[in-house]
């Protein structure tokens, strides 16, 4: 029959690599928390207007990567591309709004259609975070230095915190109509994307890739020079937290980011080991998102960070010593009359919260000890007939390499010996 193959630019993460995404995961939490956001965990799927609305008619994620389709009843739904839009459909239908300023950390898989490549999927994962409820810039510093210790935690080094500012949507409006005027008269030096973009959002001509058009961005004025004195002071406050807090930032006038919804401060963190797709992590803050969405306006900002890159980034690092956290005891049984009492072993111990495993299959000792060592187990449990005649088992020690015979029925108190585990209180039920 023909074999099933996975679908492309989505990839399946197996066990050697899940370790990597676990240290991440667990340093999402400690860290997150210890800041006092909360996790939300949302649907992958949701209303495709919720994206339309949000992230813009005209941005690349909605026009040509959504998946969408549309249910038996006749809705139209789509999977996902990004959660900020999830996070605050969420947060007005739950009226989070009553608990005030509101800091949520989220993580999960996102889908958009994209050209596979390294570092680019169809299928990839975000960790990220929304606060919603506040238009401080010092939130917008907070979530930066958040970003920057997660990264740390992270053992990532060598990155770049990008920052621009794009103003408020009548900066927006205004500096729309100015690269129009400009623009229009060299319609035929843009890409015919950016043709595109001139009538329906000029900014995003920024972020094409397009050489003809890199070229002629470099002689255009920029957002970051055109904007309103409130947000140009929102800004300066939120540069100045970081530099007074020793963070290390670059100023990019071309970043416009690829999605509508951003107001005043946006940022990525790039870096050198991803070659085009160099961003790491994105976000911003989007003031007009929550009232566009039906709720109450209020103040945001968030950030997300592709999990996969991440990782890619790191690869240089210590980051590939990390193993998985086996079990300490391996029960390896040999022959069908042992797999019985091998399997009450396996059960004693872990009624002593012993971490243990065994193999039942019918490999092989020195097999079986293969596949011990390479989990790194410290003990292995060896259960052959003569053993089991006798009432005993052998307990091989895998870094001496030295052997115990140990009756039976002192095996439980043996192996915690060996493992120094103190004993269990349990209660006498007296
Ligand atoms: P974004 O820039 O679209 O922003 O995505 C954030 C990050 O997700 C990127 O920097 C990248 O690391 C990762 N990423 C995006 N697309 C792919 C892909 N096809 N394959 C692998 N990784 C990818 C957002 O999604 C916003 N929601 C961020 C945000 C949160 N802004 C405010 N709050």
């Amino acid at each position: 029959m023909k074999e099933i193959k996975r679908l492309k630019g989505i990839n399946d993460i197996l066990p050697g690599e899940a370790v990597a995404w676990q240290f991440i995961e667990d340093n999402a939490r400690t860290i997150f928390e210890h800041y006092g956001y909360e996790q939300i965990r949302l649907p992958l799927i949701e209303y495709l207007d919720l994206f339309t609305r949000s992230i813009g008619e005209t941005a690349d994620i909605v026009q040509k990567e959504m998946y969408r389709f549309t249910d038996r009843a006749g809705r139209v739904i789509a999977l996902r591309p990004e959660a900020t839009a999830g996070v605050v459909r969420a947060y007005i239908e739950n009226d989070l709004k009553r608990e005030g300023l509101k800091k949520l950390y989220y993580s999960g898989a996102m889908f958009r259609g994209e050209n596979p490549q390294a570092g680019r999927y169809r299928q990839f994962h975000q960790i990220g975070v929304e606060a919603i409820g506040s238009s401080s810039p010092y939130l917008d510093c907070e979530i930066i230095v958040m970003l920057d210790n997660f990264l740390q935690k992270n053992t990532l080094t060598n990155y770049e915190i990008i920052l621009n500012n794009v103003g408020c949507l009548q900066d927006r409006e205004k500096f729309s109509k100015h690269l129009k005027q400009i623009l229009n008269p060299q319609i035929d030096l843009l890409c015919i994307d950016c043709r595109v973009r001139l009538t329906k959002n000029p900014l995003r001509i920024f972020d094409c890739k397009n050489a003809p058009c890199k070229k002629l961005l470099q002689n255009l004025p920029k957002i970051s020079e055109n904007i309103c004195p409130d947000c140009a002071a929102h800004f300066t406050t939120v540069t100045k937290l970081l530099t007074d807090l020793n963070i290390r930032y670059i100023i990019d006038h071309n970043l416009v980011r690829g999605l509508d919804y951003y107001t005043k401060t946006v940022f990525e963190i790039t870096h050198k080991e991803l070659s085009a797709q160099n961003a790491i992590c994105a976000g911003g803050r989007y003031d007009n998102l929550i009232a566009e969405l039906g709720g109450t306006a209020t103040g945001a900002c968030g950030f997300a960070l592709g999990v996969e890159r991440l990782i890619i980034a790191l690869k240089n690092t210590g980051f590939g010593k990390l193993t998985y956290n086996y079990p300490k005891v391996y029960i390896a049984t040999l022959g069908d009359q042992t797999v019985n009492e091998g399997f009450n072993i396996w059960h004693a111990l872990h009624q002593e919260t012993i971490s243990t495993t065994i193999n039942y299959e019918g490999k092989s000792l020195k097999a079986k000890l293969r596949l011990a060592n390479k989990q790194n187990a410290l003990l292995v449990i060896i259960l052959g007939e003569n053993e089991m005649s006798a009432g005993t088992v052998m307990v091989k020690d895998m870094h001496t390499k030295s052997q115990d015979v140990v009756a039976r029925e002192n095996l439980v108190s043996y192996i915690k010996d060996r493992l120094n585990i103190p004993p269990i209180c349990r209660s006498t039920g007296g």
